[in-house]
Formats: C-alpha cells, structure tokens, sequence
C-alpha cells in the first residue's frame, strides 16, 4: 500500500532509533554544557561491531538532532562530513578512518540545545548510535570557577592554591585571572569524563598574615561579541602560634603597698590563646596564674611576664 511505502521511505531515512538497530557505539560525554555564542567540543569515537564497514571506503559522518519518533518526527541531518549538509557550521576534526568523530561547534546557540544521534555511512554499511544519544544544553550565563585550597590551613606550611574552570572547547579556553601572581602556572586538563578544565596554581608559603585573605578568581570566557565573566572568592583561614604577645599594668607607675593592680596580657593567636603569668624571683620563675587578667594585692616588688599559648606554640611577654 502507499502508506506502507511511506513509512519504509521514512524507515530508511530516520534509520531508525525506532526499531532497527545497527550496532553502532560512539563514546561521547552524554551530557554536555555548552555558553550561548561560545563554542563547544564534542569528543567522540565511535565503534563498529558485526556489520560490514568499509574502511577503504569513503565514511560519512553524521549529525542528527532532535527527534521523537521516527515516523511523525524524526531527527533531522544538521551535518554530514561530504560537506552535503552543515546547517550550524560544524567543523569534524576527527579523523573518520580513526573512529574519531570529534566535532566542533564553533558558535553553539541556546536553539542548538537538543539530543544529537551521531551516525556513519560507508557504502552499503549505514548505522545510527541510537542507544547513544548527547544531551545538549546550552546556558546564558558561565561557569563560575573553583578555587581549591587544601583544608586546615597552619602557619609556615607550603600549600598549593588552584583555580579551575569548565572549558568547553580547549582551544578557546576561558582566561583565568586572580589575586595571586599573574603568571601561575597553567594548564588544560582532560577529564574522565571527556570534557576539559583549565587550571591555574600556585604555591604559596603560610604565614599568619594570610588569615583571612580573600583571594578571588574570575574566568572570561571569549563569546561572540565579548566575554562572559563569572568571579569565586575564598577566604583563607590560617592557624597560627601566638604573635605580639604584650602584658600590661594598670594602674601604671608607682603602687602603694597594700594596693590592687591587674596584670593583663594580650596577643594575636588562632586558635585563640590561653594566658598564664610567671613571676620572677631570686627563687626562681614560678606559674602563678592562669587567664588573661592576672588581679592582686601588692605586698612587695616583683617582675612578671605572661605566656600566651595555643596548639601551635607560645610566646612570652617583656
Ligand atoms: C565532567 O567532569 C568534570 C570534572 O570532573 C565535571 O566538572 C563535569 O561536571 C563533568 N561533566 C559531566 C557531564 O559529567
Ligand atoms: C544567545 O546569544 C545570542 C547572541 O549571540 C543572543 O541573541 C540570544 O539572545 C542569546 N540567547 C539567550 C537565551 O540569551
Ligand atoms: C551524506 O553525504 C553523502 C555524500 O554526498 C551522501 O551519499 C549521503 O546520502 C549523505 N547522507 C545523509 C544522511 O545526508
Ligand atoms: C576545522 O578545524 C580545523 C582544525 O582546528 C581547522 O584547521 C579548519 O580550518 C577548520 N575548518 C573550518 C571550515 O572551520
Ligand atoms: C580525536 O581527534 C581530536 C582532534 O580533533 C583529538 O584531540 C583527540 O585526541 C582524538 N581522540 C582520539 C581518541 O584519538
Ligand atoms: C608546588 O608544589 C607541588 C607539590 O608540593 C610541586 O609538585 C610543584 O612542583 C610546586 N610548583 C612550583 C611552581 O613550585
Ligand atoms: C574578604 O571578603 C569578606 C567578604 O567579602 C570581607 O568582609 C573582608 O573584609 C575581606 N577581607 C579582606 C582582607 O579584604
Ligand atoms: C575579552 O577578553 C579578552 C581577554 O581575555 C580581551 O583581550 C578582550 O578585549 C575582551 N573583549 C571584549 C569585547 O571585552
Ligand atoms: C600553671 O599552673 C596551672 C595551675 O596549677 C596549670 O594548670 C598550668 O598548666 C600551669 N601552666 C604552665 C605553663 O605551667
């Protein structure tokens, strides 16, 4: 019947994601993100099980998209490597013969989000990787960078800061800047999961004067027309022994006998710090209170100093 030859036309045509399935495997990331007017690599291979590919022959690499059911709505053909078909001006970089179908977009549009099947032609072997979809989304705006720092922060450690960015196309990868010297160390690195990171570090060495630095990372990523930016700050916290440690009197001067005067202490410490005072006599030194305030009755002369003390160390006082 006629419809019958319709629906074997529309068969060939959609190769099916409805009922025929030729064993044709691509790893691709599956899902991926992509920023309006910037562009988007795909990695991507493909695998050839049981039919009769051709490599001798020429192979045709093919991008559909969308699609629902095969027969009412099909995926559409956005690209094909005979340069037949490029409705988004895709750019395959793989090589075909290699099994590589790496594909380029190089201005991807937040309409170009969808699923895309990945298909392959040569000669008579004709087969689409319908089990294998690639989600596509495309976001307004960039992905904001990570800073990574290593937890529990001490003084005089070495630590390595790093600030890293989703790059969606490695040769276009979005330019890191920060708070830290400009010229960090930087490099692109392939994930598992076959998409890229670009990624900034440095080494810096800890000193108590880097409690509660704010150190800020912005990534620009190059879209058509300008930059889309997107900013992280942390603040470091850092432990530190005490530092400053000074004691003072009150009243100050000269104290009658049978008076009271209050010894206090003060110092700069993470974790704070806890205080004991010492005197010091012919005797020898001697422990003779615990706590920042250190109040008595005077009887005689005498030299006192305090300790501050915490987890990483301690200081005295004149
Ligand atoms: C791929 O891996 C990177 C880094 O591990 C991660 O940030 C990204 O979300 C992953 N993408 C997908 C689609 O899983
Ligand atoms: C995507 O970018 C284009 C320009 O490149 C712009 O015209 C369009 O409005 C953007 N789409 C959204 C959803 O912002
Ligand atoms: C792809 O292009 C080749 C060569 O022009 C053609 O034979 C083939 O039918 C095309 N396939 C699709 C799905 O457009
Ligand atoms: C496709 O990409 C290759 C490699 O990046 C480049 O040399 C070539 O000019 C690009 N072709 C088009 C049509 O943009
Ligand atoms: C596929 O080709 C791209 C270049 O377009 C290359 O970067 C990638 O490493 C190749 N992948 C494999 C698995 O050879
Ligand atoms: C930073 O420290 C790491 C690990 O301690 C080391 O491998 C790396 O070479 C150092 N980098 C620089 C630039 O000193
Ligand atoms: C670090 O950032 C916080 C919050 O944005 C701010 O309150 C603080 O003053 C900043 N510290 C420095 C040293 O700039
Ligand atoms: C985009 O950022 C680059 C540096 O990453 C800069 O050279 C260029 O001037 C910026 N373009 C616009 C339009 O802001
Ligand atoms: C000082 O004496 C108190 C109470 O006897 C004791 O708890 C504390 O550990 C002593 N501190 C020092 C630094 O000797």
């Amino acid at each position: 019947s006629t419809v019958g030859i319709f629906l074997f036309i529309k068969c060939a045509f959609a190769d099916n994601c409805g009922f025929i399935r030729l064993p044709l495997v691509i790893t691709t990331p599956h899902n991926m993100e992509a920023l309006n007017g910037s562009c988007l690599q795909i990695q991507c291979t493909y695998d050839t099980k049981y039919f009769g590919y051709d490599s001798s022959k020429t192979i045709y690499g093919i991008w559909m998209k969308g699609g629902v059911n095969f027969v009412s709505n099909p995926s559409i053909v956005i690209f094909n490597s005979s340069g037949s078909i490029n409705k988004y001006s895709l750019n395959m970089t793989g090589n075909l013969k290699e099994k590589n179908c790496t594909t380029l977009f190089p201005d991807i549009q937040t309409s170009h989000a969808d699923k895309y099947y990945f298909r392959v032609e040569n000669g008579g072997y004709l087969a689409t990787a319908c089990a294998d979809p690639l989600y596509i989304t495309v976001k307004d705006s960039p992905w904001s960078p990570s800073i990574n720092v290593p937890s529990d922060l001490k003084e005089h450690q070495s630590v390595t800061v790093t600030c890293s960015a989703f790059t969606p196309c490695p040769h276009s990868p979005p330019e890191l800047t920060w708070t830290l010297q400009q010229d960090s160390l930087r490099q692109t690195e392939k994930n598992t999961n076959g998409t890229f990171t670009i990624k900034i570090q440095e080494n810096i060495t800890l000193s108590d004067t880097h409690d509660g630095y704010n150190i800020s990372c912005s990534a620009r990523y190059p879209v058509i027309g300008g930059n889309k930016t997107a900013e992280t700050e942390v603040t470091l916290s850092v432990s530190y022994a005490p530092k400053d440690t000074s004691a003072s009197i009150s009243p100050s001067g000269l104290v009658s006998a049978g008076s009271w005067v209050e010894l206090s202490c003060s110092s700069r410490a993470k974790p704070p710090p806890r205080f004991t005072w010492f005197r010091i006599s012919k005797y020898g030194t001697f422990n003779v209170s615990v706590g920042q305030v250190f109040s008595f009755c005077v009887t005689e002369r005498g030299e006192f100093y305090c300790m501050a003390t915490n987890d990483l160390g301690n200081q005295r006082s004149s």
